[in-house]
């Protein structure tokens, strides 16, 4: 009985999923998430070399059309994420738009720039950084979210991370994410949450699979 359970934990072991990703922030930080019966193919590992152009105006939207550009070329198990990071005093700005904040062509100092003017003396500083992951299991699109509440610093601290980590203190920090390292950030991280969701429903429902 106990053999036919390390069996089955064998199985969990080999399992592979395919990233749809461009972002080598985002790579990094689920790598260091992984379980060790998971192993992460790229990209570049099938040969998919183009542009996703993410043009969807919610952050479900975007997530969704990720795992939708690469069905014609690839049938396997795979996942995706959009993040965004929402302003209550913005109206939920810069949301779906985070990468492109300040304009096409724009870098992303230029991105924290617009935020940082546009929240000069505004009182309410609470955001949230949303991940929507978009998981496809050879026949369905599953979507699990993961949320981080905080607020926007008035001045950038710290120099880890990426995107909009250095105006960004969660909720029960007095650390903001660009000062933290990764395993400090993924205590709080809304990318983590995402995709511990959807960890457990994969142990759940992969382990039912193989036991039918
Ligand atoms: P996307 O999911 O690649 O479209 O991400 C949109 C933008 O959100 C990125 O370009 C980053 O600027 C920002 N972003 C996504 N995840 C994070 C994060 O964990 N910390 C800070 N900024 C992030």
């Amino acid at each position: 009985m106990q053999e036919f359970t390390l069996e089955l934990h064998e199985i969990k072991i080999m399992t592979t999923l395919l990233f749809i990703t461009g972002n080598s922030n985002k790579l990094k930080e689920i790598a260091s998430l992984l379980p060790s019966f998971i192993t992460l193919k790229s990209l570049k590992d099938i040969g998919f070399m183009e542009e996703i152009e993410e043009n969807e105006d919610t952050i479900e939207g975007n997530s969704m059309l990720k795992v939708l550009a690469v069905k014609n070329i690839y049938k396997g198990m795979c996942f995706a994420e959009d993040t965004g990071l929402e302003i209550e005093a913005l109206a939920g700005e810069p949301g779906v738009r985070s990468a492109r904040y300040a304009g096409e062509g724009k870098c992303n100092q230029d991105n924290i720039n617009l935020v940082l003017s546009k929240m000069k003396g505004i009182l309410n500083r609470n955001a949230q950084f949303k991940t929507v992951l978009t998981f496809f299991d050879g026949e369905k699109n599953i979507q699990f979210e993961g949320l981080c509440k905080g607020s926007i610093l008035e001045v950038q601290r710290g120099d880890y991370g990426f995107g909009y980590d250095s105006i960004f203190i969660p909720n029960g920090s007095t650390l903001s994410f660009a000062e933290m390292d990764l395993p400090q950030k993924n205590v709080f991280s809304h990318r983590k949450k995402a995709f511990s969701s959807f960890i457990d429903y994969f142990q759940k429902t992969k382990i039912s699979d193989f036991s039918l």
